[in-house]
């Protein structure tokens, strides 16, 4: 069976009806849902994690459906979703953001080039980080 916002307990609808966000930007990054649990733990303990905003970590063999179950977070929450894909040079200003020299109007500044993580921080999306393996020790701690 499918897993929607329905299969979920009542209090975990109720308390995802209360945050529902208003917001439409962005939108068209709400995950379309259709991921089938084998136990339904699986997405109910998710949901919770990430209403407490906590990380979750997925882990599994190509096919499992990791994507799936995010993409079904993002429609459940309703929340849009913000993909990055890690690989070995991945490091913390493609993550995190960088600071870059802009000219504007024949002066020079400094400018801060958000990244993923800032950027979904900033206004609240999921961050789905695929092949997190990648990521140096160093920076998968932040
Ligand atoms: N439990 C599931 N429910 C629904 N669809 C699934 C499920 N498991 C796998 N699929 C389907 O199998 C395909 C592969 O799943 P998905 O891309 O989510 O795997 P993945 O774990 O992210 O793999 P990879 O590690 O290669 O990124 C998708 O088309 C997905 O819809
Ligand atoms: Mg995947």
């Amino acid at each position: 069976m499918t897993f929607t916002r329905d299969s979920l307990p009542t209090e975990i609808q109720q308390m995802l009806n209360r945050r529902d966000a208003s917001t439409t930007e962005d939108s068209y990054l709400i995950g379309e849902g259709g991921y089938t649990p084998d136990d339904e733990s699986i997405l109910v303990d998710c949901v919770i994690a990430l209403s407490l905003g906590k990380n979750v970590l997925l882990k599994g063999p190509t096919g499992s459906g990791k994507t799936k179950l995010a993409e079904t977070l993002s429609s459940i929450f309703q929340q849009p979703m913000y993909s990055v894909n890690c690989s070995v040079d991945m490091d913390a200003e493609a993550l995190l953001g960088f600071k870059t020299i802009e000219q504007e109007n024949g002066q020079s500044g400094i400018k801060f080039v958000e990244g993923p993580v800032i950027q979904s921080m900033k206004k609240g999306r999921f961050l789905y980080i695929d092949e997190l393996i990648w990521l140096n020790l160093k920076l998968s701690q932040f």
